[in-house]
């Protein structure tokens, strides 16, 4: 198995030498395997690289790759476990929620904007901080892909959760784990479910756009498309109904229903699953000349999370062609009455899903970033780059 350092076009990689770790958890791509002393657990592989790359390669940054390769490590051998950090940072859950009250005072939808983090980070590469990346001259990050542009929101409230937890305790809370802690928080300060969290990820080292872009589904899906979907992350149509009433909380732009309201599937029409009335009020929220960014409600009750919304979806008043499809198809629609009529049956499925959806895992290496919207420093891997563009004139990746 072997975890690429650079790109898809890198050659230089580090691979796992010893398949019979004590454990190790699934990724959708792999297995890794954790809890080997880092002798057993991990090498340098050159790949179709002539003798030449390689000689340079062991000599000049050899030593330097190792300390990073440890640093990776030191901080990967473990697992995913309630309580992570009780012993290195015992204050960690209560930092959050703090910070998280304060931005729900603030700004109620900041919360829900924080929710909605868990979801566009797990399904990118696993759960690994990568939505946090920041744009380098090397690396488009995720925030700008079709998904998240103009739309994903909040990142300074995961900013502020990060300072006062570095001033707490520094290096050891990874931003990973922040948004899981954050979007818990997000859902019982609202009202909603509390739960318990299986902290221990890792940040990743890099974020990908196309991916991004490819991956998280449009706001005019369909059912059977969300579905699938998440079928391929082994969540079920459960865990897809009641995940969906994450949008309980929070706002969307009219951006994302112009479309529904005005062109629904090339007809020049509406989508005539929407309430006649609700439609009347969209038409006013959303005329066909306003500013798209312009955001309106996801359900009646955008600051508490309940289970208001499959009521919504019941009277056809879901805003989201990918919610209202929810209830118009009938494998779909069985949850959503039954969630609807039932907020402990949504609660409960909703904790679940939100663990199974948190234990999405990267596949890569990682480590816990000083700051959630940069990588660390790491010299030795820039100089690993460098010499590999040098060797083989590439272009920046
Ligand atoms: C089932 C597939 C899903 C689709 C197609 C979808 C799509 C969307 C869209 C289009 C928006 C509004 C974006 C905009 O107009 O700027 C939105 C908002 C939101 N989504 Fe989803 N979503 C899905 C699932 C989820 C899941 C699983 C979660 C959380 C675990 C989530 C949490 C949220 C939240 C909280 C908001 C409101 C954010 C805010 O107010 O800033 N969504 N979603």
């Amino acid at each position: 198995m072997a975890f690429s350092l650079l790109s898809n076009e890198g050659k230089v990689g580090i691979y796992n030498q010893n398949k019979t770790s004590r454990c190790c958890f699934l990724s959708k791509y792999s297995q890794f395997h954790f809890g080997e002393p880092l002798s057993s657990r991990i090498g340098v592989a050159l790949f179709g690289q002539g003798p030449k790359l390689l000689l340079k390669i062991k000599i000049m940054a050899l030593p330097m790759l190792l300390i990073f390769l440890f640093h990776i490590a030191s901080v990967a051998s473990s697992n995913l476990r309630p309580g992570f950090y009780s012993k290195t940072c015992p204050q960690a859950e209560s930092i959050v929620r703090d910070v998280m009250k304060k931005n729900l005072i603030r700004e109620p939808r900041s919360v829900a904007s924080v929710l909605r983090f868990q979801f566009h980070d797990c399904f990118v590469n696993g759960c690994d901080g990568s939505v946090l990346l920041d744009d380098t001259p090397t690396m488009l990050g995720e925030k700008l892909a079709l998904s998240n542009i103009n739309s994903l929101r909040s990142f300074e409230v995961v900013d502020e959760v990060k300072e006062a937890l570095e001033k707490a305790c520094p290096g050891v809370v990874s931003c990973a784990d922040i948004i899981m802690m954050a979007s818990r928080d997000a859902v019982a300060l609202t009202g909603g479910p509390n739960w318990e969290v299986r902290l221990g990820r890792l940040d990743s080292l890099t974020a990908s756009q196309d991916n991004s872009s490819s991956i998280m589904p449009s706001p005019r899906s369909n059912a059977t498309t969300l579905i699938n979907l998440f079928k391929k992350y082994d969540l079920s149509v459960k865990d897809l109904v009641a995940l969906s009433g994450s949008h309980s909380i929070g706002k969307a732009r009219c951006f994302s229903i112009m479309f529904r309201l005005y062109n629904q599937s090339g007809t020049g029409k509406p989508d005539p699953a929407i309430d006649p009335e609700y439609r009347k009020e969209l038409y006013k929220l959303c005329p066909i000349d306003v500013d798209q960014n312009v955001t309106v409600n996801l359900d009646a009750t955008p600051v508490v999370f309940d289970n208001q919304y499959f009521k919504d979806l019941v009277a056809g008043r879901g805003f989201l062609n990918s919610d209202e499809t929810l209830y118009t198809f009938p494998t779909t629609r069985t949850f959503v009455e039954l969630y609807s009529k039932n907020q402990k049956e949504f609660f409960d499925a909703f904790v679940e899903g939100m663990l199974k959806l948190g234990d999405l895992q990267s596949d890569k290496p990682g480590e816990v970033r000083k700051n959630c919207r940069v990588v660390n420093a790491r010299p030795n891997h820039l100089l690993l780059e460098s010499l590999y563009k040098q060797e083989n004139g590439h272009k920046a990746i």
